[in-house]
């Protein structure tokens, strides 16, 4: 994305000269202080709402409001999204819906995300009958489903334990890493960004523009559980922090 702004039709400037770019399958990860624009950042992304500025795909000009429905890109955002009253089968069938593709070829995607999230054994569940590390994988691997080019995820793990946070990391890259998927992940744990990604953006208080990139050059085979005691990861954390804080400490 170029230069993107975006004003709230009550006058509150949420963004401003954005310029990030989130490189093929890679994962990148947003934070900043709160109120400072993530949020709307994703919205725009997305194509729920429409800001000034371009945003590109593959060097092509796509207009974000059509980037959801060519399915370059989904979302999954922090609340709890499965539906209490499908099957977990049909929660991530419901995420292919609209896709014009045979029906043999819909069951086997399932089947196979099902394997990847490692919830073969619950297909016919019901959410609430799942433990909440199993719902977020089922709301995760739904947004995976219709294999976007980018998925979108909103401060998806926070309502999680941390072991339980860790596995879910390690499914979700194997995942993206599998289907070439880009993700761009909004997060206030600083751990988690430096465990996920490539780059991380620190944002300004708002408007939120960006303040720092931090290259997190740990690999995308890495071990998300034994990372973090890595020399190059704590080093990466301590830098993040400090940047982090220097917004933090300048808001008003
Ligand atoms: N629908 C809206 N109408 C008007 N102002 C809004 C709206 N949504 C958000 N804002 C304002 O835009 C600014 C950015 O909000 P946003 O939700 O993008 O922040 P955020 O970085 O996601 O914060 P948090 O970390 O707390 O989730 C805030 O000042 C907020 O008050
Ligand atoms: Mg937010």
């Amino acid at each position: 994305m170029h230069n993107v702004s975006y004003t709230y039709p009550g006058g509150v400037q949420a963004v401003q000269n954005l310029d990030i770019e989130i490189r093929s399958g890679e994962v990148m990860s947003l934070i900043g202080p709160s109120g400072c624009g993530k949020s709307t950042m994703i919205s725009i992304v997305s194509g729920l709402r429409e800001a000034s500025g371009t945003i590109e795909w593959n060097q092509k000009y796509v207009d974000a409001a059509n980037a959801l429905n060519q399915r370059l890109v989904n979302v999954v955002f922090q609340r709890d999204t499965v539906m209490p009253w499908l099957s977990v089968e049909k929660n991530i069938s419901f995420g292919l819906r609209y896709l014009p593709l045979p029906k043999k070829e819909k069951a086997l995607r399932i089947d196979r995300l099902l394997k990847m999230g490692g919830l073969e054994d619950f297909r016919h569940s019901r959410p609430h009958q799942l433990s909440g590390g199993m719902r977020r994988r089922v709301a995760l691997l739904t947004g995976i489903a219709p294999q976007p080019k980018l998925l979108i995820l909103d401060e998806p793990f926070s309502a999680l334990d941390e072991p339980t946070r860790i596995g879910i990391h390690a499914d979700l890259l194997d995942m993206a890493h599998e289907l070439d998927m880009s993700i761009l992940l909004v997060t206030h744990d600083l751990s988690e960004a430096v465990s996920l990604s490539d780059q991380v953006v620190v944002f300004t208080k708002r408007p939120g523009t960006v303040a720092s990139l931090v290259d997190v050059p740990l690999g995308r085979d890495r071990d998300v559980h034994h990372i973090r005691s890595t020399d190059t990861y704590q080093l990466i954390y301590r830098d993040l922090w400090d940047k982090l804080w220097d917004q933090i400490g300048t808001t008003a």
